[in-house]
């Protein structure tokens, strides 16, 4: 969902070539968040003392390999002037306002001087409003996007300022505050050379710091401003704003009167700054860890509102306004990410390398969490809410698409084992809804990216009702697992590929463990809890067993690839598999797929069954079987050639089937994990067959942080 990438060295020479380079490989990075266009913003001069400043726009339709060809090719860029100190900003753009092309590519711009340049993930609801308003005062339009109205925001403020000594910092917080809507923008000005500002309100943004010298704090104090711009903000363009609204910390005490500006003091403890040595110090600024982790593992997670600026070479952070119950402080964390672990290896893809990392992945989810000699599980980041937890009246698992089917997958296991009532709810439709939502509820929002708006929006919605929060998330930082009142981490590790499958197999033993932790003081269940807990230990192992089939799931996937159609039907334990079978189908190859509840068969799918039909079907020896054995009876008496994904040795079945492929048993609550398998390769190996982008289908992002 957009892309950010940003880097500002700072008394550390480098050619143009070499920031041109680290620009375009951190939107390689970030690529998977869209691939409609890129573009970049980097100096034209390097004379400060002469004010020779001028900034470079180069934007390109299409993938980040059309810009950097562009560049390239760019005869009148000298690739090896050299930089003491530079910002250069970046992006890749997955389209909301206006369609993919150059002129709509970021970053946007104040004026056909670049005086004030943007890049900007989210969308501006507010953006008609605020173009009415500049088209007044005289400004011209180029692109379709919202995000044009924040470049020529920003230059309004600038032209109409009462105080000259106004600074970067103090432009930006105004025109963020008139800003609403999801938003994460990093700016830079000819006004205002080798100074970076940028803020974010619902899109993820970080800060990454690279330095040989030793960092001088790991708390960088919040600096809270008067406030006077904002309102000197609201009178020149209080007619699209009925509140400063953006910044709005609702039910938050304001603090005002602490205006210290560390902007202006290089010596200021309240930024940061290396500890001693040269000051030579290099920032980035990402939409995620996975575009800078190659530069550096010290990052500091921007909250909602805050405002970061670098001026000479120091970094200070800010906020208008202060909540009661909001930290003072950002802390610089050390990222526990390997580069390898972004790194595709041996695979074409992202998502091959992912599917076939799930015989780790999983053990990484458990790692530390289950004692398979006691049979104890121990979730530590649910250890403080456990009574909570435990006298809940109601369990709602609330998420989107992939994560909203691990959810699906293990209702059933989580009703069984923890008596409770369990709903499970698509983000979107449960907000349409305005759910009830009651004190005693324990609500889980589950999400890859910990980013996606609609369950970032319901997660709100429900803190706001007294609701319990737990996040099941895989990015560490991110907005869910930050906003939760407790949560587990899946440690899946980063999952670059679109579409997700080593993330939907860790929720859904996230999950799994939550309800064996629920139920641990129960005489009753502790058979069940032991054969649960066998089944997880033997799952590595049992998925690799599976992985050993993707030559029989080539095959099958050249004999569906020309088909405009694959029905894939279970029920149980399975259903779920269907639905996320289904989804990678669609999402990676374009064809119609769906996931069909064996049960509803005959209340009208079985009208799509012929001959030529293709129908996966799962059977595996659980309670369904029998009615499974039924569906399949129906399906093959409407002359349907059933492809049966079943259990080992399971001859019953496969007498009936067209091809079959056999999967080893498990304990059945967790099958799903295994039947999921050969629909995610047949899904990949489909994709390549017809020649698809199978990292970047068309259309899609990874982190959706738009409603
Ligand atoms: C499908 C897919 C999406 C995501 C959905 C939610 O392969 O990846 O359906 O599952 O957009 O994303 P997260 O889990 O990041 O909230």
């Amino acid at each position: 969902m957009c892309g950010i990438f940003a880097y500002l060295n700072f008394c550390v020479p480098k050619k143009r070539k070499e920031i041109l380079d680290k620009l375009i490989k951190g939107l390689q990075r970030l690529e998977y968040r869209g691939y409609d266009s890129a573009g970049i913003g980097v100096d034209g001069g390097n004379d400060i003392e002469k004010n020779e400043q001028s900034t470079i726009l180069i934007k390109k339709r299409g993938k980040v390999i059309n810009l950097q060809e562009e560049i390239q090719g760019r005869e009148d860029l000298n690739f090896d002037l050299e930089f003491d100190s530079h910002l250069g900003i970046a992006h890749t753009r997955w389209a909301t306002h206006g369609v993919p092309n150059n002129v709509n590519s970021h970053p946007q711009r104040s004026d056909s001087n670049n005086e004030f340049v943007v890049v900007h993930n989210g969308i501006i609801t507010n953006y008609k409003d605020i173009k009415k308003f500049l088209v007044g005062k005289g400004f011209e339009f180029e692109s379709d996007t919202d995000t044009e109205v924040i470049a020529k925001l920003v230059k309004y403020m600038y032209d109409t300022r009462e105080n000259d000594s106004i600074s970067f910092r103090e432009l930006v917080e105004g025109t963020v505050q008139q800003l609403e809507g999801a938003f994460a923008v990093v700016f830079k000005s000819t006004k205002f050379p080798g100074q970076a500002v940028a803020s974010r309100r619902g899109s993820p943004l970080l800060i990454g710091i690279a330095s040989k010298s030793k960092l001088s704090t790991d708390h960088i104090p919040i600096l809270y401003s008067k406030g006077c711009l904002s309102d000197y903000c609201r009178s020149h363009v209080k007619d699209f704003t009925s509140d400063a609204g953006a910044g709005k910390n609702e039910g938050g005490s304001t603090v005002t009167g602490n205006n210290q500006d560390a902007l202006h003091n290089a010596n200021s403890t309240s930024s940061f700054q290396p500890a001693n040595g040269d000051g030579q110090v290099e920032y980035f600024f990402a939409s995620d860890a996975s575009a800078i982790i190659e530069h550096t593992n010290r990052v500091i997670f921007m909250e909602d509102d805050d405002v970061a600026a670098v001026t000479d070479g120091c970094l200070s952070l800010h906020r208008i306004r202060r909540s009661v119950d909001e930290s003072s402080t950002r802390q610089v964390q050390t990222l526990q990410m390997e580069i390898q672990q972004i790194m595709r290896g041996n695979y074409s893809t992202f998502m091959q390398k992912e599917i076939f990392e799930q015989p780790e992945s999983v053990v990484n989810t458990m790692r530390g969490r289950i004692n398979f000699d006691d049979n104890k599980v121990h979730l530590g980041g649910l250890k403080q809410h456990i009574n909570e937890l435990k006298r809940c009246r109601r369990l709602i698992f609330i998420a989107c698409g992939t994560s909203y089917h691990s959810a699906m997958a293990t209702r059933q296991l989580m009703e069984e084992l923890t008596e409770l009532p369990v709903m499970v709810e698509l983000a979107s439709d449960f907000l349409d809804r305005k759910t009830p939502i009651f004190r005693d509820d324990v609500c889980f929002f589950i999400s890859q990216s910990g980013e996606t708006a609609d369950t970032l929006m319901a997660l709100r919605y429900c803190k706001g009702r007294g609701a319990l929060t737990v996040g099941i998330t895989n990015v560490v930082g991110s907005s869910i697992s930050r906003e939760t009142d407790c949560g587990v981490h899946i440690n899946a590790g980063p999952e670059i590929g679109v579409a997700s499958t080593k993330a939907y197999t860790s929720q859904f033993i996230a999950l799994v463990m939550f309800g064996l932790m629920m139920c641990e003081d129960r005489i009753s269940m502790q058979q069940r809890r032991a054969d649960i807990i066998k089944g997880l230990k033997d799952l590595p192992d049992k998925i690799k067993e599976v992985l050993k089939l993707d030559e029989e799931v080539h095959s099958l996937a050249q004999e569906l690839y020309q088909q405009k159609s694959v029905l894939i039907m279970g029920r149980g334990y399975n259903f779920a598999t269907c639905l996320e079978g289904a989804l990678k189908v669609k999402e990676l190859t374009y064809m119609h797929s769906e996931g069909i509840l064996a049960g509803e068969l005959k209340h009208g799918p079985l009208a799509l069954v012929d001959k030529a039909m293709p129908i996966i079907m799962i059977i595996m020896k659980d309670g369904t079987y029998t009615k499974c054995q039924n569906a399949l009876q129906q399906v093959v008496a409407r002359m349907g050639r059933p492809i049966l994904l079943c259990e080992q040795g399971d001859t019953l079945s496969q007498k009936e089937a067209h091809r079959v492929m056999e999967l080893p048993g498990i304990v059945d609550c967790l099958s799903g994990l295994l039947t999921v398998i050969p629909l995610q390769l047949l899904s990949f190996h489909i994709a390549v067959l017809k020649g698809c982008d199978v990292d970047c289908p068309r259309n899609l992002a990874k982190s959706v942080t738009v409603e």
